[in-house]
Formats: C-alpha cells, sequence, structure tokens
C-alpha cells in the first residue's frame, strides 16, 4: 500500500498532466470478448509507455479477475462506505498496469454525500493526474448500468461479433449512445471473425445502417480472428498478448493500442473526475 501512494505521489509530482482519457469497452450482446479485449488493450497501451488503470464495473460476475487470474480484495464499494481510501484498493497489475474492481460497490456511488463525497473527488484528480488512459469493462447490453458508463465517457468502444444478433445488438447500444450524447467518439471491433474480410464487411454494414437511421458513423479501428490461442490464454488465465505475443490477437491489439495512441486526445476529455461524476449523475435518477 505504501509502495502505492508513494509511487502515486511522485507521479503526481511529476507536473500537470491533461485529462486521463476515459475509454469504455462495452457491448450489445454479452460474451463477445470485452474482458479480453479491455485486459490486452490496457497492456497493449502500457507497453507503449503509458500509464493505465483498468476498471471492472461489471456489476455482476467479476471479469478481469478471471483472465488476468488477479482478484482483488477491495472494490470500490469500500471506498464509497468510507472503509478504505481509492489507492488503498488499487491493485498491481502486470507491466504496472494498475487494477480498480467496481464490484457491486458500483451503484453506492450514488449513496456518496458530503465529506466522504469530497474525499473521494479529491482522490480522483490524483488518479486524474496519473494516468493517461482508464479503460472499463463493463456488463452487458443497453441496462441502465452499462448504458450510464458507455454514456458517462466520450470515447466508447463497442465489440461486436460477426453473429447477426450481436451486430443487431451493438446497433441498438451505438444508436442509444449517439442519441443521448452526441459529443460520443464511437469506436467499433469485430471480434471472432473469420478473416479480415468478414470483419471488414460487419463494420461497413452497421455503419450503412447508422448513416441511414442516426446520420452518424462509427469509426472501425481494427478486428481480432477466432483464434485458438485466445482461448488458451484465458484458460491460463494469462493476457493472450503476454502468454502468446506473436499470436494474430496480439498483433491486432497492439495496433488497435497504436491507433488510440496515435489520436489525439479531444481538448476535453472528460477525465476520470468527469466520468465519475456523470455517473454519479445517472445514478441518482
Ligand atoms: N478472438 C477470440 N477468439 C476465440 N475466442 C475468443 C476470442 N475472443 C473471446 N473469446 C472467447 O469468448 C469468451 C468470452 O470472452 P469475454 O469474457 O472476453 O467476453 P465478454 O464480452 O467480456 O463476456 P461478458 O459479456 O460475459 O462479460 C471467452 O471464453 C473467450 O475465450
Ligand atoms: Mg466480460
Amino acid at each position: 500500500m505504501r509502495d502505492q501512494a508513494v509511487g502515486l505521489r511522485k507521479l503526481v509530482n511529476k507536473g500537470q498532466k491533461s485529462n486521463s482519457r476515459v475509454i469504455v469497452v462495452a457491448s450489445g450482446k454479452g460474451g463477445v470478448g470485452k474482458t479480453n479485449i479491455a485486459v490486452n488493450l490496457a497492456l497493449a497501451l502500457r507497453q507503449l509507455d503509458n500509464c493505465v488503470a483498468l476498471i471492472d464495473v461489471d456489476l455482476g460476475l467479476a471479469n478481469v479477475d478471471i483472465v488476468l487470474g488477479i482478484t482483488p480484495p477491495y472494490n470500490l464499494g469500500h471506498v464509497f462506505r468510507g472503509e478504505k481510501t481509492l489507492v488503498e484498493i488499487i491493485e498491481d497489475g502486470p507491466l504496472g498496469i494498475k487494477l480498480l474492481a467496481g464490484g457491486s460497490g458500483m451503484s453506492e456511488l450514488a449513496n456518496l454525500t458530503g465529506w466522504r463525497l469530497e474525499q473521494f473527488v479529491k482522490s480522483l484528480d490524483e488518479l486524474n493526474r496519473e494516468f493517461d488512459f482508464v479503460v472499463l469493462d463493463t456488463g452487458t447490453g443497453i441496462g441502465q448500468n452499462v448504458l450510464s458508463f458507455a454514456l458517462a465517457t466520450d470515447e466508447v468502444l463497442v465489440v461486436t461479433t460477426p453473429e447477426p444478433t450481436a451486430i443487431t445488438d451493438a446497433y441498438g447500444l451505438i444508436k442509444v449512445v449517439f442519441q443521448r450524447n452526441p459529443q460520443a467518439q464511437i469506436r467499433l471491433i469485430v471480434n471472432m471473425a473469420r478473416n479480415p474480410g468478414e470483419a471488414e464487411a460487419v463494420a461497413e454494414k452497421l455503419n450503412s445502417v447508422l448513416r441511414e437511421y442516426v446520420q452518424r458513423e462509427v469509426e472501425y479501428i481494427g478486428y481480432l480472428l477466432d483464434e485458438q490461442q485466445v482461448n488458451r490464454a484465458v484458460g491460463q488465465q494469462v493476457p493472450f498478448l503476454l502468454s502468446y505475443p506473436s499470436s494474430m490477437a496480439s498483433r491486432s491489439i497492439k495496433r488497435i493500442a497504436n491507433i488510440l495512441a496515435g489520436e489525439v486526445p479531444q481538448d476535453a476529455a472528460v477525465g476520470i473526475k468527469g466520468f465519475f461524476s456523470r455517473v454519479y449523475q445517472f445514478f441518482q435518477v
């Protein structure tokens, strides 16, 4: 714990940084590969020398634990109840990424008031200075919670597979996000494709429907093929980027991380504080 606090202070003293880029990984349909993509993307961004935090905000099953084999003992619920500070619940992940579990505690954010809320906001400021990227792995569907997280940032990464129901559900999610947050920059990853052409066709199909009915488009930033090594990595609880660095999945995720890191962040990235303040508002109603 002390090491983490020292590390945080050192980083904070490094100087003023712009807001962290908060990237929410979401999907319409479940089981399309969000968690694998979130975890490996966080690692790939770290390999590009960014400071990265990975937050598992799934209110149901603990996803990131499954892929990484790390079970953080505390989650944001402990912070919201005043039992732990934010810095105390941060766990070290591979390559120096930081892990934060939302767990069922996420919904308790709404109960935060007074000095406890002030404390929390203060610690978010510190995190905001420390991290270049915050990657959030969400649960499934356009249930209120997932939608709240997707609407709480301006950078949403939607994952779909070529399966028709997954595409339809992705469309549903994208449409709602664009309608409720016209500023949103939505990027698309097609996972478990049989070949690059199939992935591209999925992106084109989705965009043609979006152009017609929503007058918007998503930015297609890459695909991952259906690959045995991804499954094997999950079985071993070691992210594929680390266990199979030369797999096609690893090469794809590195390409995607390069694109993301290379894109000039929006002038006013919402930052960690902006993200939580929007979530807070959504949970109030
Ligand atoms: N590119 C891929 N090739 C082969 N299998 C994959 C690929 N991506 C994901 N999988 C498999 O699909 C399953 C679901 O992946 P993952 O847990 O990442 O999905 P998810 O969207 O997070 O699911 P949930 O909605 O339940 O949170 C895992 O068993 C994983 O091994
Ligand atoms: Mg998941």
